[in-house]
């Protein structure tokens, strides 16, 4: 039976690395993104190279009413295997500068059409006890308590994706039995159009290729790693960061006032 990938964002980045790389592992793709002709020669490029099904999938993720069609297309795939929720946007800026429905923007392609694409696969996969779901994340998940300086200005932006990296953790822990994965892929800073629409004038020193981000991507979710850097050596050192939260909860747990806030 055909294997089905749907990829957000895949008309540019690491959304189209992921549509080139499971191409050529002979998934079939329904590729989403706004930029339709965009969809289109990148999907004929697949179908002539890899001889898969790719659909292209117009759609607006900050939109209800689009969100809504992708969602029930997720939905009522049968051959569901693979949901990688890429698609998004910088915006970085001062937050007292951040257009109120820029600031939604954010949230609604960063937060809610991750969270209602996964409600929407998750039964279906767990009903065929296989699949999974990427969350595209990003190292400034983990950034929330340094200064604006030298990273950019991203309140909003570094939240959202602190979300997906906690969303993607609590859902795994709650499918752990299920055969269905799920991983939060925490990019450093990668060659793409994302900077570019940022006000960059070229390729940013240093930055990773998206085939590379995409091959770690894979490559962690063989290994079952939920939080998955790709530029981050040091693999106990991710795992320290991303588990950091549970020494809240070591012991046992206490109603008390912590004797600081005491007067
Ligand atoms: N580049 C980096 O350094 C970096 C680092 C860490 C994490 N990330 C994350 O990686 C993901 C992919 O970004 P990228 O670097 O590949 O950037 P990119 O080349 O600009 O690609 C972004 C993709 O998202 C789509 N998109 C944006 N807004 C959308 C909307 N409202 N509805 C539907 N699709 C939308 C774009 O397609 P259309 O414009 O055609 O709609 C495009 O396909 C993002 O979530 C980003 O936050 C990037």
């Amino acid at each position: 039976m055909s294997k089905l990938a749907v990829v957000t964002g895949a008309s540019s980045g690491i959304g189209q690395a992921y549509a080139e790389r499971l191409a050529r592992e002979g998934y079939d793709l329904v590729i989403v993104a706004r930029r339709r002709e965009r969809l289109d020669a990148l999907a004929k490029r697949l179908r002539d190279e890899a001889r898969v099904t790719v659909e292209p999938l117009t759609a607006d993720l900050t939109d209800d009413r689009d969100l809504a069609r992708v969602e029930a297309r997720v939905a009522g795939e049968r051959a569901l295997e693979l949901l990688v929720n890429n698609a998004g946007f910088g915006a970085y800026m001062p937050f007292e500068k951040l257009p109120p429905e820029r600031a939604d923007d954010l949230v609604r392609v960063h937060v809610l059409a991750p969270t209602r694409l996964s409600r929407a696969a998750v039964p279906g996969m767990v009903e065929r006890k296989k699949g999974a779901i990427v969350n595209v994340a990003s190292m400034l998940a983990f950034s929330a308590s340094l200064p604006p300086e030298p990273l950019p200005n991203r309140v909003v932006y570094a939240a959202a994706k602190a979300y997906l990296v906690a969303f993607s953790q609590a859902l795994a822990a709650e499918l752990a039995q299920s055969g269905v994965r799920v991983q939060a892929l925490c990019p450093g800073i990668v060659a793409t159009e994302f900077h570019v629409a940022q006000g960059a004038s070229g390729p940013l020193p240093g930055a990773m290729d998206p085939a590379e981000v995409v091959q770690a991507s894979l490559a962690g979710l063989q290994s079952g790693e939920v939080v998955c850097a790709p530029t981050v050596e040091d693999a106990e050192k991710l795992r320290s960061v991303a588990e950091s939260g549970r020494a809240f909860f070591a012991g046992r747990p206490s109603g008390a006032l912590a004797s600081r806030y005491r007067r």
